[in-house]
């Protein structure tokens, strides 16, 4: 691997200000719509034209995935970045969003940052060597008990016309827990359950640049990364993230 976490921080970081600056700035905003329900700004297109050339000209061995500029040629081992995750949060001058960064290489995840600038939060994790915040290690709650937990979860799936649309599965589980929230950014939710903050995630109809870097995340800070069936990985269609202590109670209302 040609970049050490260290550099990734700083390239993050600076990727952080240029978006802080659209953000500190938003009466010269220009948000427009890839779709009924999405959004895309000059941020998230100035954000990741840095950290697509930063990166590539940084680690030219590795291919580059963007939300908004699509895929490079090499897709072996590449960059999934998500610029803005919660561009709907950020165009409202609200705090909860976050710069999503994943080095994937042949399909295993290796790096993962997820930066929120407005919260001067940043999370970070290596494959095999744990899970931070700030430069400090961090791990999943301690909560066993599914009727006192708190959970996280959004709404993609209500962008198309299926059938579930995670209505009714968010029914059953908030009458079963004690507290819920949708922060609207899928990265961040990871990382709060990865920092212990909420103790189980679920969402479907997300795409890999949404959960990537979140879900080593999480992972490496001890929680279980599984699709809505329980099988073990990361499934942007359908993700199910835990403390662990609470899965077993959570899976049979998925
Ligand atoms: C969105 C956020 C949100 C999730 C949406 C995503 P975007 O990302 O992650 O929490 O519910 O489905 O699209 O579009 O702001 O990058
Ligand atoms: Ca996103
Ligand atoms: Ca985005």
């Amino acid at each position: 691997m040609s970049i050490l976490i260290t550099d990734l921080e700083t390239v993050v970081r600076d990727a952080g200000s240029i978006a802080l600056a659209h953000f500190n700035d938003l009466k010269s905003l220009s948000v427009n719509k890839k779709s009924p329900r999405d959004f895309v700004t000059d941020a998230d297109v100035a954000v990741e034209a840095f950290l697509k050339a930063t990166l590539t000209e940084k680690c030219p061995e590795y291919g580059f995935w963007g939300e908004e500029s699509g895929q490079s040629a090499d897709q072996s081992a590449r960059w999934v970045v998500d610029p803005i995750d919660g561009t709907h949060s950020f165009s409202r001058g609200q705090y909860f969003w976050s710069i999503s960064v994943a080095l994937e290489i042949d399909q295993e995840l290796i790096l993962g940052a997820v930066y929120a600038p407005a919260l001067n939060d940043y999370y970070t994790a290596e494959k095999g060597k744990g899970a931070w915040k700030n430069g400090l290690p961090i791990a999943v709650s301690t909560e066993s008990n599914l009727a006192d937990a708190m959970v996280a979860t959004g709404f993609a799936c209500l962008r198309s016309y299926l059938t579930d649309n995670n209505l009714e599965r968010f029914g059953r589980i908030a009458q079963r827990t004690t507290g819920q929230r949708r922060f609207g950014s899928a990265a961040m939710d990871l990382c709060l359950v990865a920092d212990g903050q909420v103790d189980a995630f679920w969402e479907q109809e997300l795409n890999l640049y949404d959960v990537a870097a979140g879900a080593l995340i999480a992972k490496e800070a001890g929680a279980t990364v599984t699709d809505f069936r329980g099988n073990e990985g990361v499934f942007p269609k359908q993700i199910l993230v835990t403390n662990g202590k609470i899965f077993d109670q959570i899976l049979p209302l998925m």
